[in-house]
């Protein structure tokens, strides 16, 4: 009887870490998304997604946060699409 208890316990944790486990993956993959991916959902929205060579590191960086506001997007998807855009120029 005790060892039917303790196996339900662990069967139960068990499933529950893994329930842990895969939420975090799944939070995850939402967050990993590129800068290049980011740029190529947002930026077309509202006009022609504008290219890295279009203008320079620093145009970039104001335009980030221009385009933050416009888009709604977070820090963390402003910062990646600006770092995509000045990278490749
Ligand atoms: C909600 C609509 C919307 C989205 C989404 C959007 N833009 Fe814009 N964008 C505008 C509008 C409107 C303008 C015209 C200038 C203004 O009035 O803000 C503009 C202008 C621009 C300009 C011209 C220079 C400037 O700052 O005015 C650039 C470059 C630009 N956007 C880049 C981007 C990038 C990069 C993204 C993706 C992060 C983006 N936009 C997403 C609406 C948007």
């Amino acid at each position: 009887m005790k060892k039917l208890t303790l196996l339900s316990i662990a069967l139960v944790a068990g499933i529950g870490a893994a329930i842990l486990i895969i939420g975090c993956v799944t939070s995850k993959t939402v967050t990993a998304k590129s800068g290049m991916q980011l740029w190529g959902e947002n930026c077309i929205r509202c006009h022609n997604a504008p290219s890295s060579g279009d203008y320079s590191n620093a145009q970039w960086e104001t335009i980030g946060m221009h385009m933050k506001l416009r888009a709604n997007l977070t820090d963390v998807e402003t910062n990646k699409i600006v770092e995509f855009l000045k990278s490749s120029n």
